[in-house]
């Protein structure tokens, strides 16, 4: 999982599994760009990074525009003269029924959790295309592969990363670029903290089979897998990480 001498931009690196995931990606020798809506987000994972002595830049990025994704490949690679691994944990989702939902909450939804990734895949691999090399990966979610009660318009933006997934890494393969995804289960970050109550969160350790939830760390492990060259051989690829919550191919 060695990344000495790679820039790993880590999109939604501000909070949560994108916290963890920028933090191991430095600990593996990477120079990081972490970027976020939030930009206080963004700067608290520098920091950290920094402390420790790591290489790290953070950038400002809302990923539902096309432009900003743009804007931010462009700057990282001014800042750091190359980009190696795109990774995104950005995600958001509110607990409701499908049935009390709006239009402008769908489009949320799926610009946060689908659009966003496709806009800043595009932008990546203007860089990744032409360079005939790179390694991004996602992040879905299981409840885009055995769906949740009350995350229906989550869950299909979810299942539509898994089929994008799929599709644009048999279409880069060509140009030696890899495409891949980790799927989360209930992981203890800001996001799960805010939109389940503990008598939910217990309800959903209970179906998982190791009968607790994940870390952020234990997510971040493989998304750095996955990034690096000891998954040189992997893509297409959406890896649940969710204790056995779900054992679909
Ligand atoms: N925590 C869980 O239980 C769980 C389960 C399944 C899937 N996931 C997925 O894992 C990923 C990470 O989630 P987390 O739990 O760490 O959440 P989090 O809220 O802690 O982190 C998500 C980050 O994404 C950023 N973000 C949101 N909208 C953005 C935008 N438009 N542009 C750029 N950044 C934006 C937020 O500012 C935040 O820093 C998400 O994709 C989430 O859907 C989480």
């Amino acid at each position: 999982m060695r990344c000495d001498g790679k820039v790993a931009v880590v999109v939604g690196g501000g909070s949560g599994i994108g916290r963890a995931v920028a933090e191991l990606f430095s600990a593996q020798g990477a120079a990081v760009a972490v970027a976020d809506v939030n930009k206080a987000g963004a700067a608290e994972t520098a920091e950290l990074i920094r402390a420790r002595g790591g290489v790290v830049s953070e950038h400002v990025c809302d990923v539902t525009d096309f432009g900003q994704t743009d804007a931010l490949i462009e700057s990282v690679l001014r800042e750091h003269g190359g980009v190696d691994i795109v990774a995104s944990t950005v995600g958001w989702s509110d607990t409701t029924f499908f049935a009390d939902e709006d239009d402008e909450y769908w489009q949320k939804i799926v610009r946060i959790n689908l659009m966003g990734s496709i806009y800043l895949c595009r932008s990546a691999l203007r860089v990744f295309s032409a360079q005939k090399s790179g390694s991004i990966v996602l992040t879905s979610s299981d409840a885009g592969k055995v769906g949740t009660l009350g995350e229906t318009v989550y869950a299909a933006a979810k299942a539509g990363v898994i089929g994008f997934v799929k599709s644009l890494a048999r279409e880069v393969a060509r140009d030696g670029v890899r495409v891949n995804a980790i799927s989360p289960g209930p992981t203890d970050t800001p996001l799960l903290r805010a939109q389940s109550d503990q008598h939910v969160i217990d309800k959903m350790v209970r179906a998982v089979p190791l009968k607790r939830m994940g870390t952020a760390e234990e997510q971040a492990a493989p998304v750095v897998f996955l990034g690096s060259d000891a998954a040189s051989y992997v893509t297409g690829q959406t890896l649940s990480v969710s204790g056995g919550l779900t054992m679909t191919s």
